[in-house]
Order: structure tokens, then sequence, then C-alpha cells
């Protein structure tokens, strides 16, 4: 028998914007899904905008007794910025309403909930004044948490700011999948600095208000490796860590920009436009804990001809194909379990062992029906393996005295996906869309059920 520490959490993730549904009506104003999906909808999946995804607006309190039913103590969700404050500045009560009433039966369930603040969701009316490019971003995301912290924080013992916040840099700014949708690698840092700073103001808005609870940052700070030991290999992988891992990690943690990262900006002429006290603000408003999510490695070989100044990422670092990986068949993604002992290593090594928790871990299938039994459940015996698989690596690293304090999948009900639609499901429910959202538990929640109540599992 593997056994956790007492008082793991034992839980699922998800987010406001990928859930919800009711995106433009109760009060709520349009995000730039919302406005995309109207502009392009060829973009996504057909018929798959983010108006009604799984309506957990309206379903939200049976779901809890789901959550409860297969022994969740934990769950993470996020805010819709659009939802709370339509223009920016005034309260939509019915949203104050609605969450008030959701995270009171989660708590009521014992089911704690830990409370994101951005998964992606950038207001139209702030994009319309440049969205993160405009340093106003910051101060406005600041009044946000403010008012989200004054509203909830005597039902949210756990903060988090952001989610994956170099997700919505990359996408957005590099890679095409997300608004605005442009390639310049500049805009791209400063975007990514004013995600840190408005970091840093909620940070700041949590210290400054009455509220008890604790807050962190949820991270993909996936690990890292190097085709080879060669020195152009290993310095790839220096520069994919110090971009898509270290550059949240280690302001975050520890309140310091990290070493290497200033001088790879200055030699690129991409250094980001700051204001003159924020490096003292970094410094005072470190995380209490982080999430970290993970699912797959990034592996890295150098550049066949980079170009300099660099254009994009791919002038530091090139995709590298193991030839001995494992994967994913039915999403395309590598599987390997290993990474997750390396990264929970590496918080206790390098980052003073700070409190952290695995915040997503999942399996996404495609085509998820082909898996139905003849009762109606989707037998996801692929799913239980993978997670008891990166379960026995986190038991590992705890073991050698990683702080880590709790186990999040992605997710408790099949979500929308951006760009992707509902292609990959990953929940512990099954999400019928041709009738009205109907839930139905997979396999995977009865062996949940068993893993929380035992605190563990067999081998
Ligand atoms: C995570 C994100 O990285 O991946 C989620 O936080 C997302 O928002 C999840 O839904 C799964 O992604 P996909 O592309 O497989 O649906």
């Amino acid at each position: 028998m593997i056994n956790f520490p007492k008082n793991f959490l034992w839980g699922a993730a998800a987010s406001a914007p990928q859930t919800e549904g009711h995106s433009l009506s109760n009060g709520k104003t349009a995000s730039t899904w919302d406005e995309w999906y109207v502009q392009n909808p060829e973009k996504f999946q057909p018929g798959q905008g983010p108006a009604t995804t799984s309506n957990v607006y309206e379903l939200y309190a049976d779901d809890v007794k789901r959550m409860q039913s297969i022994g969740m103590n934990s769950y993470r969700t996020s805010i819709s910025w659009t939802r709370l404050l339509p223009d920016g500045k005034n309260v939509n009560p019915e949203a104050v309403s609605f969450y008030r009433d959701y995270f009171t039966k989660l708590n009521e369930a014992g089911v704690t909930p830990i409370i994101n603040l951005f998964h992606f969701d950038m207001p139209w009316w702030l994009m319309e004044k440049g969205g993160w490019e405009n340093r106003e971003s910051v101060d406005a995301f600041g009044f946000y948490a403010k008012t989200a912290f004054e509203l909830f924080g005597d039902l949210v013992q756990r903060w988090t700011t952001f989610n994956e916040p170099v997700v919505h840099i990359e996408c957005g700014y590099l890679y095409g999948y997300h608004y605005p949708d442009v390639v310049d690698f500049k805009k791209a840092i400063q975007v990514g600095y004013h995600t840190l700073m408005a970091h840093v103001a909620a940070v700041e808005a949590l210290k400054a208000s009455n509220c008890e609870g604790q807050i962190g940052i949820i991270l993909n700070i996936s690990p890292t490796y190097a085709r080879s030991e060669s020195p152009e290999d290993q310095r790839a992988k220096e520069i994919a860590d110090l971009l898509n891992g270290k550059s949240f990690l280690d302001p975050c943690a520890l309140g310091t920009i990290p070493v290497g990262l200033k001088e790879v900006l200055a030699d690129n002429d991409l250094l980001p436009i700051t204001a003159e006290n924020d490096s003292v603000r970094i410094a005072n408003n470190t995380v209490d804990f982080l999430g970290l999510n993970y699912y797959q490695p990034r592996r890295v070989q150098a550049p066949e001809n980079p170009q300099t100044p660099a254009l994009t990422p791919a002038d530091f670092y090139a995709p590298y194909d193991w030839p001995e990986k494992k994967m994913n068949i039915y999403r395309g993604w590598e599987i390997y379990p290993e990474a997750i002992y390396d990264m929970a290593m590496m918080i206790k090594d390098e980052y003073g062992n700070i409190p952290w928790y695995v915040a997503e871990n999942g399996m996404g299938v495609a085509n998820e029906e082909r898996f139905l039994n003849e009762d109606g459940m989707i037998e996801d015996d692929y799913r239980i393996e993978f997670m008891q698989d990166h379960l026995q690596q986190l038991h590992n690293a705890i073991e050698k005295g990683s702080n880590c304090f709790g186990y999040h999948t992605w997710t408790f009900v099949d979500c929308w996906s951006w760009l992707n639609g509902y292609t990959n499901r990953y929940g512990f429910y099954r999400v019928d869309l041709d009738n009205n959202y109907a839930r139905s538990m997979k396999k995977s929640g009865l062996w949940f059920k068993a893993l929380s109540e035992n605190n563990g599992f067999n081998k």
C-alpha cells in the first residue's frame, strides 16, 4: 500500500471559462474568448464555442454533491473576471450570489475551494486597451483581486493568481492559439512582465486585506530534458527552462529575477519596460505555496539555424523527438511519470522546499465514447494507470522530503478546452453534449473514491 501524508488534498481542477457556460448572460460581459469566437468561429472546433461550456452555472449544486460522493476534499476553479466586474469597476450582484453560494456549498460538503483569479480569460474591455501589453492591466488586475478577496475572503482559504501564465503569453503572442494571435517576441516578453507585476499586485492586495487566506500561483514548469550532454543542447535546455519555468518560478517563489534571464533578453533586444519600484515589489511579495501542473515533459535540442537576435523561442531551442518515448495515443502527448519526481525534487532542492501541490495532472482522450461499456459507463483504465504511475513517482519524492500537500487531476467533469472544444476528455464524469450536459461517472471516479478514502492505493 502506498500511503500519502495526513490531510493530503485529493481533488480536481477546472476553470470558470471552461465550465460555467452562460458566458454572455447573467450580467457577464465578453472575455477575449467570447469575442474571438464571434469574429473567427472557424478557428474553434465546429459548434463548440465558449458560451455553453459544461453549464456549471446552473448545475453546480449537484456537481458539489458529486464531488463529495467520489471523495474529493478540495477543488480548484476560477472566478470569471468579466462576470464579477463586467465593466472593470462595478460589481455584478448576480456573480456575487453565484460564487458565494458555490463556495459555501463546497465548504459545507468538505470540498475545500482553491480559487484562481485568471485562467486565460482576458476581459474584452481591457483587451480593447491593449490587454496585458498595457501597464494599466496591472492595476486593473490588482483591483479585481482586491474585490474578490473582499467579497469571498471569508469562504476561501487558498487563492491563486494565475493559471499557467506562460501559456496565455506564448499562445497569444508567439503561436497563434489565443487572441490576439500575433507573433512578436518582444511583445510577448512585455506581456509576460505585466502578467508578473499583476500577480505581484494581487499578492499585495491579499496582504493589505483582512483575509487570513494564503496565496499562490499555478505554473506549468514541465521539466526540460536535453537531447545530449553537448554544450549546445545543454544551452538550449537552460534557455527553455529560463523562459518557460524560472521566468515565473523565481520571482514568485524567491522574489528574484533568475540569473541568466536578463542577459538572454538583453542580448536579443527583448528587455521589457519596467517601473522604478518593481524589483522591490517582486522581492517583498513571494507566494505562500505553489501549484504545479504537469502533463508531459519538454524535450529539446539546439536549433539548427537560429536567428540572432531571436525572433521566437525556436531560435533558442528546438523540440527533440526522443525515440524511446511512450505516447498517450489518444491525445498525442508523451507519458513520462518520472518527470513529476524530478519536478518535486527540484522544488525541494532549489526553492527552499516551499509547500506545493500538483495542481493539474491528467490524461486527455479523444472520442472517449468508444470506451463506453454495456451499462453506459466509460471504462477508462488507461486514465487510472496514468494517474497511479504519476502518484507512484510523487510518493517517491514525498518520501525523500518534497513538501507536497495534494494532488489535483484535470478534471472533474469533461470540459471545454479553448480551440479544442470538447475533443479531449479528461473528467471523472462524462458530459453528454447531446443531453443537456448530463453527467455520468466514469470508472476512474470509482477508483478516485477508493484512492481518497484510503489516502493511497495498492501497488
Ligand atoms: C491545461 C490547461 O494546461 O491543459 C487547461 O490549464 C486545459 O485549461 C488542459 O484545458 C487540457 O488541454 P487540452 O488541449 O488537452 O484540452
